[in-house]
């Protein structure tokens, strides 16, 4: 199995709507690996590096309020695809186009509250993993189903 890992995010609106436990049993029940996992409240230092791609754009404000207004959980998952897997079961971003299925589908009806955060490329996954956590956060262990998952 190849070691590819993802960076995820259970926004605030999520935390505080006790969504954390239903989305984790997703991950975990798809076959995806939990290498670290954290509650954590996001400075508005963090979020700016963290969003800094939308810095200048006219929700930049609210997504600040937004991703600071109380904790969020921070998680690393590993598996084969995990960056496009985890997209995928997140949905697009605005809830109204979310397939139904997916978490934003499901569980959201606004953009600016679309419970959940993915890495969108493997090369934002490392930024965003090294922005969270420290190395000696991940953890290495085999999941007892690994040789059914993959071949
Ligand atoms: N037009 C908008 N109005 C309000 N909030 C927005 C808007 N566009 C984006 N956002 C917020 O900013 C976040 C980052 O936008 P981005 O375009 O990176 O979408 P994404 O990659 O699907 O989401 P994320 O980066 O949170 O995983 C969105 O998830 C949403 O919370
Ligand atoms: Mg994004």
């Amino acid at each position: 199995m190849s070691g590819e890992r993802t960076f995820a995010l259970v926004k605030p609106d999520g935390v505080k709507r006790g969504l954390v436990g239903e989305i984790i049993g997703r991950f975990e029940r798809k076959g995806l690996k939990i290498v670290a996992i954290k509650t954590i409240r996001i400075t508005r230092e963090l979020a700016e590096q963290y969003y800094s791609e939308h810095i200048g754009k006219p929700f930049f404000d609210g997504l600040m309020n937004y991703i600071t207004s109380g904790p969020s959980v921070a998680i690393i998952l590993e598996g084969k695809d995990v960056v496009p897997i985890v997209r995928k079961m997140m949905g697009v971003t605005n809830p109204v186009q979310a397939d139904l299925g997916t978490i934003r589908g499901d569980y959201a009806v606004f953009t600016g509250r679309n419970v959940i955060h993915g890495s969108d490329s493997p090369v934002s996954a490392e930024r965003e993993i090294a922005l969270f956590f420290r190395k000696d956060e991940l953890h290495d262990y085999v999941r007892a189903d690994e040789g059914l998952l993959y071949d």
